[in-house]
């Protein structure tokens, strides 16, 4: 059997990096989907996995036609896409009544809609072959919802929706489609928040730390293994134990 191809948007990120060492290491040809136009970034990225099977394409999820573009692209020069994972998300915090317009369509436009955007070009292809992971990175602040994150916390919770509802109808396809909701990990992302609010967010976190990315490109790998075909619909906790529950 050829390589499995597998697609990580966000592939340039905290998590998406990681994300995709991890896969790469268990035998995967990945491909990192990301914004253009980041020289620096970009060719820091390219040191991240030198060596390992991983390539870069630039690519916008909150644009619905670069999407398929990049879908394309991908499976013309490297064969069908077995593996997606939704990792590209960004914040604006920011309390309900600062909030500006912008803000929520920006974070609901990238997290959410770049969901949508990408299964929609990537699923019928995985249902025709019938294997096919998808894995969305959602958070533990769509679970609890999180001061000033109205928006954000809103398009996680989506997120599992759409998890849920696309695994019902791609069940019998040989398709999987879960979420992995990590708490605070040591991000680029987790840093920009106040270091007082931040450290009283860790003083909550039973573990008592921040996560690693690579504690949540682990459990990625896991649900995206050939071997994982019975776990579906799920959504996997990887918080330090900073929200429990059944
Ligand atoms: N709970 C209750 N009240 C709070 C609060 C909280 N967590 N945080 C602040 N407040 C109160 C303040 O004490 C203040 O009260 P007073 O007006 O009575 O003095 C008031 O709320 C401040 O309200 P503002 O609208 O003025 O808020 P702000 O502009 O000062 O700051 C914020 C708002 C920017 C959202 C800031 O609270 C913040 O950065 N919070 C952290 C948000 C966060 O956790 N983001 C996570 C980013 S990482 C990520 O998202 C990754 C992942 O998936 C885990």
């Amino acid at each position: 059997m050829s390589k499995r191809v597998a697609v990580v948007t966000g592939g340039i990120g905290g998590l998406g990096t990681e994300i995709c060492k991890t896969l790469a290491r268990a035998g995967r040809t990945v491909i990192a989907a990301d914004l253009g136009a980041r020289e620096e970034r970009i060719a820091q990225f390219r040191q991240d996995v030198d060596g390992l099977d991983v390539h870069f394409e630039s690519g916008n999820v909150g644009d619905f036609d670069a999407c398929g573009a990049l879908v394309r692209k991908v499976e013309a020069e490297r064969g069908p896409i077995d593996i997606l994972v939704n990792a590209a998300g960004i914040t604006r915090d920011g309390t309900l009544r600062k909030m500006e317009r912008t803000d929520w369509d920006a974070v609901l436009n990238i997290n959410l809609d770049g969901v949508f955007n990408m299964c929609r070009h990537v699923v019928d292809s995985m249902t025709t072959r019938g294997f096919g992971r998808v894995v969305n990175i959602s958070s533990v602040n769509g679970q609890t919802g999180q001061f000033g994150q109205t928006n954000y916390s809103a398009a996680k919770a989506g997120m599992h929706g759409f998890t849920m509802a696309l695994a019902r109808e791609v069940a019998r396809k040989g398709v999987t489609v879960n979420s992995v909701s990590p708490g605070y990990c040591e991000t680029a992302m987790v840093m920009a928040v106040p270091e007082d609010v931040r450290t009283k967010i860790v003083e909550g976190v039973p573990v008592g730390r921040l996560g690693k990315p690579s504690e949540i490109a682990r459990t990625v790998e896991f649900l995206t293994n050939d071997e994982a075909g019975f776990i579906t619909g799920a959504n996997i906790p990887v918080n330090g134990g900073l929200f429990m529950s059944f």
